[in-house]
């Protein structure tokens, strides 16, 4: 059984379903070892408290060294003992304190098919760019905006009536099953980095 750590900054949806699907056996081998937030005020707290995970928040508001920031967590989500950390809305850039000490162990949810649209608003620029699909992608994390190495990707149609709310809920309901198939296929060993490209096996 693997040990995820899950980063949250607000709504937390991913995460909901990732632990959902973990205990209802549609992910198979892994469960939530510690919830961590650096927004005091995100909604996906409410959960994990629920739920009776264990929840870290370390607020992240005028803290300027990001590298000082990330030994924190580094050493608060240390005695969870976590194999995976999974970011799901976590607004904040990890740094290589966190990368290294997680190499290819760290997945990133964004809701667009990179490499296009990295960084904030990423149905939006998608919406203002006019492209005719987008989508979500899993990527293992480096220390780049939303750079690392693409695990999976869906795909949805953008359609001229969309709004924003309308091409957001399209992709979401897509980052909900393909985030869990990637842990899914982390638990299982099958997922192995060869430079940029992720090999996936049976
Ligand atoms: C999701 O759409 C996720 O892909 C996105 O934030 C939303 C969080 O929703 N992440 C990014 O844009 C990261 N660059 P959630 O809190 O309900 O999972």
């Amino acid at each position: 059984m693997i040990k995820t750590a899950v980063f949250i900054s607000g709504r937390g949806s991913n995460f909901t379903v990732l632990h959902e699907n973990m205990k209802n056996g549609v992910i198979k081998g892994a469960e939530v070892c510690a919830v961590f937030s650096n927004n005091p005020a995100a909604a996906g707290l409410e959960y994990a408290e629920k739920e009776g995970l264990p929840v870290i928040v370390i607020p992240s508001g005028g803290r300027k060294d990001r590298e000082a920031y990330d030994a924190e967590i580094l050493e608060a989500i240390a005695p969870y003992k976590p194999d995976l950390i999974c970011l799901a809305g976590y607004m904040r850039v990890v740094t290589s304190v966190l990368v290294s000490a997680f190499k290819n162990r760290i997945m990133n949810i964004h809701p667009a098919l990179l490499p296009a649209f990295p960084g904030l608003n990423a149905q939006k620029q998608a919406l203002e760019y006019g492209v005719r699909f987008s989508g979500c992608t899993v990527h293992f994390v480096d220390t780049g905006v939303d750079s690392g190495p693409v695990i999976l990707q869906a795909v949805v149609p953008v359609l001229p009536s969309d709004t924003e709310e309308a091409l957001s809920a399209r992709i979401l309901k897509e980052e909900h099953r393909l985030y869990s198939e990637a842990v899914g296929l982390f638990a299982a060993g099958s997922l192995k980095v060869n430079g940029r490209r992720v090999e996936i096996s049976e």
